[in-house]
């Protein structure tokens, strides 16, 4: 898929400004719609194109009106164009050259007439002759709306409306675009980058199946006739409606050019239904309805393509944000089943004018649809839009992983259920240094597909938490009350006293600390020696609430405070539940500091995780030099408080703080994944950390943690390949065994009587095999491998470049179930877990493969699902 395009990007953000300049019939005269002047660009050109830029977009829909540039036959005044490039230049932005928008000079009578077909197509050759840089070329925007608009619905310059006359139209813009493609190829390698309105058709009754196939068939004729494929049945009649010489020559040129994404301009109210029906259609409906329209269209005329318009029209300006993560939603899950979708752009930059009307009733009234309103101010869609730009164009940022598109992101907190969702927040950070912590949101109804709520909970000025909304945990009470306990940040020595904020909204939104008595721990414990604490985790007891606080106590030893409360509001303290210095954990290295601990009791068992802070011991290895990885704990419950019976790490690789939520008696582990680059490095990308895919944790007979991805992750899949029974030689190195892939999902099985020392996966490799990350098993150490010594490690990483998991235990095959997230790859084999980070060189660095190290190795079966995004699905 992504060879095909290699100008194009293979994901595009772009944006376009409206030009828009129809002729249209307004109280008995004839006028002309001028959209840019209606949007004051051309005075404002500057601005807008920084403005634009300034989102992070580089490729930019533009288009100078040709009756301005040819004002009489065959004299050109470049004027406009000039300016026009010179700004793109100047903002960094790749036009997409647009050469006739819906308008004719004034020397053409319409689109009908065919006069105009050669006229365009010397402008177009004086175009290229004055223009030797522009690569991407839109020559005619939308031909069939062009053609429906002037010659069937009667609206626009030659206002006709009989099917002849649409044929005709249809056939000489199709004419114009294939003469002026053909002139493009024949000065320069450039590309068609295709806009057409996308109809689609929904048919309410059976019978009205008949109605929707003769609309699709009418609209889809433009395709057709480009491509040179035999049109449908209903619309067959183009034969004798249109000109011969025109279709002849239609003919000759259609298919020819290679260099193609085509463009579906695809609306809210692109969506047509046929017949009556009561309920209205909904975003989703419409979402899902462009995902089977386009497969069928692409199983039709076999091009690339991207959404090249798209924007709210149709639904209300404030659903932006929500149909914007929907398509991009469903433009991914075509991607994941292996369609050439190569991105989308929102129509337009500004609010354009009178589209409620199709600009048949030119009364200036403001279609909100921009990423800018009329104003210039930009919309929320703005700064969606300019994150996905940013995601997109970072060939490392993670597509499934729960993560905003920029900022800075750890630990996930109060980790809950409510309502048939399941929330999680997390530390955020969106101020430029990053260094103000608040609370994000994400919920998700399948644990797999997130969507992002606003802001939860943010510092109050004059608070105990006035420099940050550290991590904690949230329970819900018995009348639906959501309570946050969280730590507090600010200027005053001492703790990071427990906070507490409440929410009565049904998706744990608005909170309110204005609850009297915060914080509600106020200083540290007398008599045990605490120099730190924070992080409170709350749960329910038999005869009350419980509250447990990471700390470290003098003498280097990390423990766990416990509190108890019968209303949630006030504390007591009651003792140590657990410490560094007790039982199995005293022979463990354990830091000096426990941060964000959790109990979770499982019958007579109960799990305890704790995350291991130390300022000194490790610090080679330790992330921003205090942060080492995640424990767990089993054992049992007293009076006295907690008996440690076994203990490991969770993942020795970039995984920490790990907060866990029980649901249907199963418990669901999440994690902050760290980056494996300097803060310069993270800053430059505009993003670190992310939340790790749930884990399942279970506790074998032993006592020991076992983990597991969840089986929801399932519904990520897309496209498969297998591959196997496969046999490597020693020490080889075979890749390309599946397509390329960077987001996927690999379940790959070895067997392990082969005398092999190590073997493994190959990923994120380029085409020969050089650059690579190994993913694999050691048979001498019994256990997971993640191995980066062939991927250039990034400046800061504090992890070794072989990354080794505790012993997994195997016996006869191992099976690796392997998560690649562009940069991130998640790696579970019998029990146990191991996160790693590798910055891949290039977007094209995404060959798979397997190897084999000191003797043979049989790989019995390789699953591998090529993966979707992980935003809201519908
Ligand atoms: C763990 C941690 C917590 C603290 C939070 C601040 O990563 O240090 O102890 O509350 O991060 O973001």
């Amino acid at each position: 898929m992504v060879d095909q395009v290699r100008i194009f990007p293979d994901f595009a953000v772009a944006c376009g400004e409206e030009a828009s300049d129809p002729l249209v019939l307004h109280d008995g005269s004839v006028v002309r719609v001028d959209q840019l002047a209606a949007s004051g660009h051309l005075e404002r050109q500057d601005e807008d194109l920084a403005a634009v830029a300034g989102l992070g977009v580089k490729l930019w829909r533009y288009g100078m009106p040709w009756r301005l540039a040819e004002p009489r036959p065959g004299e050109y005044d470049w004027t406009l164009w000039d300016r026009a490039l010179e700004a793109c230049k100047r903002h960094q932005l790749e036009p997409v050259i647009d050469l006739c928008h819906f308008g004719l000079p004034d020397h053409y009578a319409g689109f009908c007439e065919p006069s105009w077909v050669s006229g365009f197509v010397d402008y177009v050759a004086a175009f290229l002759a004055r223009y030797p840089e522009p690569m991407l070329f839109t020559p005619v925007n939308e031909p069939m709306i062009t053609a429906m608009c002037s010659g069937h619905l009667g609206i626009w310059n030659d206002r006709r409306s009989t099917r002849a006359d649409y044929m005709t139209a249809l056939a000489h813009v199709t004419l114009a675009n294939l003469e002026a493609l053909a002139l493009i190829d024949a000065d320069r390698a450039g590309w068609w980058i295709g806009a057409e309105g996308f109809g689609c058709h929904i048919a309410a009754t059976p019978a009205d199946e008949a109605a929707a196939a003769e609309a699709r068939a009418l609209e889809q004729l433009v395709w057709d006739l480009h491509f040179g494929v035999a049109p449908r049945a209903e619309v067959a009649d183009v034969a004798e409606l249109v000109d011969e010489a025109v279709l002849s020559r239609i003919n000759m040129l259609a298919g020819k050019h290679e260099r193609v994404v085509a463009g579906h301009d695809f609306y809210p109210v692109s969506v047509t239904l046929h017949g009556q029906r009561a309920e209205p259609l909904t975003i989703d409906e419409r979402i899902t309805t462009y995902e089977r329209e386009a497969r069928d269209w692409y199983a039709r005329y076999r091009r690339p393509f991207w959404v090249a318009e798209t924007s709210n029209l149709g639904l209300l300006v404030t659903d932006g944000t929500t149909w914007l993560e929907r398509l991009t939603a469903a433009i991914d899950r075509l991607r994941a089943d292996g369609l050439p979708v190569h991105g989308l752009c929102w129509y337009s930059r500004g609010d354009q004018v009178d589209w409620h009307t199709m600009l048949s009733v030119p009364i200036g009234e403001v279609t909100e649809v921009g990423l800018f309103d009329a104003a210039r101010s930009p919309r929320p869609v703005a700064s969606a839009y300019g994150g996905l730009a940013a995601e997109r164009s970072d060939h490392n940022h993670p597509r499934f992983h729960l993560r905003p598109s920029t900022g800075w992101v750890n630990d996930p907190n109060g980790v809950v259920h409510r309502d048939g969702r399941t929330h999680v927040f997390f530390q955020y950070s969106r101020d430029p240094d990053w260094l103000i912590r608040e609370w994000g949101h994400a919920v998700t109804i399948d644990l797999v597909h997130w969507e992002y709520l606003p802001i939860a909970l943010s510092p109050t000025p004059g608070t105990a938490d006035e420099w940050g909304v550290w991590s904690g945990s949230i329970v819900v009470d018995d009348v639906g009350t959501g309570h946050a306990f969280y730590s507090g940040l600010s200027a005053a020595p001492g703790p990071q006293p427990p906070m507490h904020a409440v929410s009565n909204s049904p998706v744990l939104a608005m909170w309110s600390k204005d609850i009297g008595g915060n914080p509600v721990v106020a200083g540290f414990p007398d008599g045990i020696g605490a120099h730190t604490m924070r992080d409170p985790s709350v749960r329910r007891t038999s005869s009350g609430w419980e509250m447990l606080v990471g700390a470290g106590l003098d003498g280097g030893v990390p423990a766990v405070l416990r509190y108890v409360s019968d209303d949630l509001h006030s504390w007591r303290f009651v003792d140590l539940f657990a410490s560094g210095d007790r039982g199995v954990l005293n022979a463990k290295w354990t830091g000096s500091v426990w941060e964000c601990p959790q109990a979770i009791a499982k019958g007579e068992t109960t799990l305890l995780t704790v995350s291991l802070f130390d300022p000194v011991a490790h610090h080679d290895t330790a992330y921003m030099g205090v942060i080492h990885h995640a424990l767990w704990v089993t054992g049992r419950e007293g009076r006295a408080g907690f008996d440690p019976g076994e203990c490991g790490v969770l993942d020795r690789g970039y995984f920490y703080a790990p907060q866990s939520l029980v649901l249907d008696g199963r418990v669901i582990m999440f994690g902050w994944i760290w980056e494996g680059r300097s803060e310069a490095l993270q800053h430059r990308a505009g993003w670190s950390g992310m939340i790790s895919l749930p884990r399942e944790v279970t506790i074998d007979d032993r006592g020991r943690v076992q983990l597991a991805p969840i089986p929801e992750l399932e519904s990520l899949r897309g496209v498969h390949e297998s591959v196997g029974p496969l046999h490597i030689p020693a020490d080889a190195v075979i890749t390309d065994v599946t397509r390329p892939a960077d987001c996927a999902e690999i379940i790959v099985e070895f067997d392990f009587f082969t005398g092999c020392d190590e073997f493994g996966l190959i990923v994120f490799a380029d085409a020969d095999g050089q650059e690579h990350t190994r993913v694999g098993y050691s048979a001498i150490t019994d256990s997971i491998v993640i191995e980066r010594s062939a991927q250039q490690l990034a400046e800061g990483d504090v992890r070794p470049a072989r990354l080794e998991s505790d012993p997994v235990g195997a016996t006869d095959r191992v099976t690796l179930h392997v998560f690649l997230d562009r940069s991130v790859i998640e790696v579970f084999a019998n029990g146990r877990a191991l996160t790693g980070r590798a910055y891949r060189s290039g977007p094209d660095r995404c060959a798979i493969g397997v190897y084999a190290r000191g003797g043979p190795a049989a790989l019995l079966s390789l699953a591998l699902w090529h993966v979707a995004g992980g935003r809201l699905r519908d």
